[in-house]
């Protein structure tokens, strides 16, 4: 079944000038078809380079979203709208226009993980792979950071900035399921393992970490590290990516329950749906887009 779907995948893409572009942690079958697999920051580039009619973006919402702003000249499908990050969901316009007017002056840096919107009103947009360079760089010791509490108090402590997370309360509910009992048990099992966690992670699992970064800032570091065996503290597909281009190591999920569900409501069938039927497609308002791209400009030339 599923080699009838993926050759109907591959013949509409060559038909329709296409290109798939998948998050790490998009299920095994997905990634597998994709042109492209990477984190946030490394598919916003490829999206913005991509020369292709059509790009199916698999992943959440305001990734499919973050392509459509990058590349006007392309369609971006989304297969299933309904895959939503929740946590980009728990910021909005009236939280930032209210940390605006506590701290004037301050920079706006907002996490990738939001909506286009609230994103517009920010004078930077980051990932979790340059938010910490970002702020570093910056001229201003306050910085207005939403909506992930966790990256912002992470930031917060690399950087020594007073970094005010906007809303109080933002977070991952995936990765806020790790326990340091259960991390303490699985340590005391795999005895040599490395553990390395996302910085979504809140203070006391990432204080556990032996590294902390980008979901592919992961997949590097295990790739380079002489250990064999990783306990991961990030979301369970990623696994799939990381045994594949790591074949001799060992992975061990830091929790069972660390799933994305709205990661894993992207589907074969409902990508070669999005094909046939050109579905769904990303649209954003022309001016939003236009605020949105500034702000990734900025952040691209301060980064350099
Ligand atoms: P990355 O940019 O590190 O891939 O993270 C995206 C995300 O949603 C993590 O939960
Ligand atoms: Fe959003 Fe968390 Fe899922 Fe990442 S893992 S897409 S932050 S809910």
């Amino acid at each position: 079944m599923d080699v009838e779907i993926v050759s109907r995948i591959e013949k509409l893409k060559k038909e329709l000038n296409a290109i798939i572009l998948a998050h790490n942690y998009q299920p095994p079958q997905v990634q597998d078809i994709a042109d492209f697999v990477g984190d946030s920051l490394e598919l916003s580039i490829k999206a913005m380079q991509s020369n292709a009619k059509v790009i199916v973006f698999a992943g959440v919402d305001f990734m499919a979203e973050q392509a459509a702003v990058l590349n006007e000249n392309s369609t971006v499908l989304h297969p299933e709208p309904d895959a939503k990050c929740p946590m980009a969901s728990m910021i909005s316009v009236e939280d930032v226009e209210k940390a605006v007017r506590k701290y004037p002056g301050a920079p706006v840096v907002m996490y990738v993980n939001s909506p286009a919107a609230v994103k517009a009103l920010a004078n930077y947009v980051v990932t979790s792979a340059n938010a910490v360079n970002l702020v570093k760089a910056l001229d201003s010791e306050t910085i207005i950071f939403g909506p992930d509490k966790h990256l912002a108090e992470y930031v917060a402590e690399k950087t020594g900035k007073n970094v005010v997370a906007v809303p109080e309360h933002g977070h991952c509910p995936v990765h806020v399921k790790f326990s340091l009992e259960e991390i303490t048990c699985l340590k005391s099992i795999y005895r040599n393992c490395v553990f390395i966690a996302h910085p979504e992670c809140p203070r006391a699992v990432r204080s556990q970490a032996d590294f902390v970064g980008s979901t592919s800032q992961m997949i590097e570091f295990v790739k380079r590290s002489s250990a064999r065996t990783f306990l991961v503290g990030t979301e369970v597909g990623i696994i799939y990516r990381m045994a594949k281009e790591a074949r001799e190591k060992v992975f061990i999920p830091a929790s069972t329950k660390a799933i994305c569900d709205d990661m894993k409501k992207i589907t074969l069938e409902k990508i070669l749906s999005s094909l046939v039927s050109k579905s769904y497609v990303m649209k954003i308002d022309r001016a939003v887009a236009e605020k949105v791209r500034k702000a990734i400009e900025n952040t691209f030339d301060v980064l350099g």
